[in-house]
């Protein structure tokens, strides 16, 4: 029998106009990071925006945030609170910042729950910041969100690039809009990944250059929309 849950996910994300997963095939390359300035960003720009942390096992957006007391409320569904303008939604409600050690069956089953409890208003953007790969939590959205998008990010290695091509390659099987592929932690000038990024008929929306000076704006969104990384994610905002 199919889940009943399923079929009221769509029913939850209808008062959403577009839901962007950012994603890659490799981990640490600045999903996270990208996902809540892009947040952050289009709040800033007037827009109604949602951030959904779908990393189970590693959530982190909230530490970006700088979010240490917040609860949701419940009115017919789990209303997500307002954080500097954005209607958050992470697991850490629940795991208390605990280790939520999930097997596969289990971050479906999690996320399945989350998706058809949350509650969420009339929104313009829904950003979606994603584990790291192929993994369970992405092939579940991609069979249970009917209008979803996708932003890739790679760093400029090769080791990254290689597993976002497996990424894309695969969305493209399954006809899923992607948006383009940012590069982040830019070191130099090299358009290796801009050209190999045009070669997969994608759009390369830009480039991140590495800051060191970044580890000091976590948990400080003020700091954080004051970096170079909030300019060129404030410039990729104009592209999406
Ligand atoms: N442009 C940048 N310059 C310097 N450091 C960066 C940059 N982008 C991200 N970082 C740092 O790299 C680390 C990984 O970033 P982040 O957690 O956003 O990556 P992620 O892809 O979400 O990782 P995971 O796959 O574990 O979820 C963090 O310490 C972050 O502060
Ligand atoms: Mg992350």
């Amino acid at each position: 029998m199919r889940d009943p849950r399923t079929s009221i996910i769509n029913q939850r994300l209808k008062p959403v106009h577009r839901i962007i997963a950012v994603s890659s095939g490799k981990g640490g390359v600045g999903k996270s990071l990208i996902a809540t300035t892009l947040a952050l960003t289009l709040a800033k720009k007037n827009c109604t925006v949602g951030l959904f942390d779908i990393d189970f096992t590693s959530p982190s957006t909230h530490i970006i945030l700088g979010i240490k007391k917040l609860q949701p409320t419940e009115k017919k569904g789990i209303v997500p609170p307002t954080v500097h303008g954005v209607k958050y939604m992470s697991i850490v409600y629940y795991s208390k910042d605990q280790a939520t050690p999930l097997r596969g069956a289990d971050v479906s089953n999690a996320l399945i729950e989350l998706l058809s409890i949350t509650k969420w208003s009339k929104l313009d953007f829904l950003i979606l910041d994603m584990p790291p790969g192929i993994g369970d939590a992405t092939l579940d959205l991609l069979r249970l969100i009917e209008n979803i998008e996708f932003l890739i990010v790679t760093t400029p290695s090769k080791l990254a690039f290689e597993t976002v091509r497996k990424l894309a390659s695969l969305l493209k099987e399954l006809k899923i809009p992607v948006l383009g592929i940012v590069e982040n932690m830019k070191m130099n000038h090299s358009k290796t990944v801009q050209q190999q990024t045009r070669k997969l008929g994608l759009a390369y929306l830009g480039g991140i250059a590495y800051d060191s000076e970044i580890e000091k704006s976590i948990g400080n969104t003020n700091l954080l929309l004051n970096t170079s990384l909030a300019a060129e994610v404030q410039n990729i905002t104009t592209k999406i």
